[in-house]
């Protein structure tokens, strides 16, 4: 991927009901299919600006949300605000604001990259020349010149979401909405789609994400919604998420092997608190209540003429979060 940045204004930005308004409010959402009741009462708020994370398994109603606020979908109950904009009454205009991907999942098989892009483009409304100018810019900042002129059943699923996302930048919405935008993607693709989603937010775009993958929230995501069973289960920060479980983890191991015992017996004076020892790995783990005494730990260590290797303060994962408040196993 190139570091190429498209200088193009976001036209939707201004379009606004209100400055103030998030760019996304929703309240009591829900949707059924059938006797499945698969958003049961979602409520969620996006600052303009941000990334979101939906986090949830299989089924929990990630896309069912998505497609309510992106008017893919009639909500049977609750309301959702785009901008200000309501997703039932105003839904012509919130579809101006609002990019989807997956929404062009039906392109042509037999077009090429670039053809599929030019035909999106013209669609929108651009001219041919702007169409044609376009086409290429996304295609260098997504790195998929190489594959511009193949035809798109040739393409690897990772050049296909990435086609999928310049297709839904196009008119460079000012919220996009990137379902599942990695699964299934190696992971170099996966590290050059969080830097374009990363340069997008930099430029001003919100994001809703929605993902399965816990370091994925973590990494992209300002705040995240875990959802399961079509409800959030919690909501906030990753590190309020995390804090919600508990405490970090102090791991400490020394240069040399045989003073593992006695940097257990230290460390466990110093924070007065259970100490794991394990001989094998030469390391001892300690919970943490805050950083505080890190430093005691350290100069109690020095005092003693003990050398430490590593020491590392570890929070616990977002794995471990979603476990702890799913108490599921498909996590
Ligand atoms: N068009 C539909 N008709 C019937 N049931 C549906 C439909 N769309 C979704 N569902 C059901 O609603 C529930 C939520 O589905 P949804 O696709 O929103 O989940 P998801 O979180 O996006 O899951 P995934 O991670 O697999 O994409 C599931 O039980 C699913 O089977
Ligand atoms: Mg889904």
């Amino acid at each position: 991927m190139t570091t190429t940045t498209t200088a193009t204004p976001r036209p939707g930005a201004g379009k606004a009901r209100s400055g103030s308004a998030p760019a996304i409010e929703a309240a009591g959402l829900v949707k059924s299919f059938g006797s499945t009741r698969a958003v049961d009462g979602v409520d969620l708020v996006v600052p303009t600006g941000t990334v979101y994370g939906v986090l949830g398994p299989n089924g929990a109603g990630k896309t069912t949300t998505v497609s309510m606020l992106a008017t893919l979908l009639r909500p049977d109950a609750g309301e959702a605000r785009i901008f200000g904009y309501d997703v039932t009454r105003d839904a012509v205009a919130v579809r101006s604001l609002v990019g989807v991907t997956g929404q062009y999942a039906s392109v042509d098989e037999d077009l090429t990259g670039r053809e599929n892009l030019v035909l999106f483009s013209r669609l929108l409304g651009l001219s041919r020349p702007a169409s044609r100018t376009r086409a290429d810019d996304l295609l260098e900042e997504f790195g998929l010149t190489d594959a511009a002129t193949r035809p798109l059943k040739e393409f690897s699923g990772g050049m296909r979401r990435r086609l999928d996302l310049a297709a839904s930048l196009i008119a460079t919405p000012p919220l996009l909405f990137l379902d599942e935008p990695t699964t299934g993607l190696d992971p170099r693709t996966r590290a050059q789609m969080w830097d374009t989603i990363r340069r997008l937010v930099a430029d001003g775009a919100t994001v809703l994400l929605t993902t399965q993958y816990l370091d994925e929230a973590d990494q992209l995501a300002d705040r995240i919604a875990v959802i399961d069973h079509g409800r959030v289960i919690a909501d906030g920060t990753a590190a309020e998420l995390k804090q919600s479980v508990g405490g970090s983890t102090l791991m400490l191991t020394p240069v040399d092997r045989a003073d593992v015992a006695r940097v257990a017996q230290i460390v466990g004076g110093v924070l007065g608190d259970r100490v794991v020892l394990s001989a094998e790995a030469a390391r001892v783990t300690a919970p943490l209540h805050g950083t505080d005494l890190v430093p005691d730990v350290l100069i109690a260590l020095r005092d003693k003429g003990i050398e430490i290797e590593t020491i590392t303060v570890a929070q616990p994962s977002l794995d471990e979060v979603f476990l702890a408040i799913t108490g599921d196993k498909e996590a």
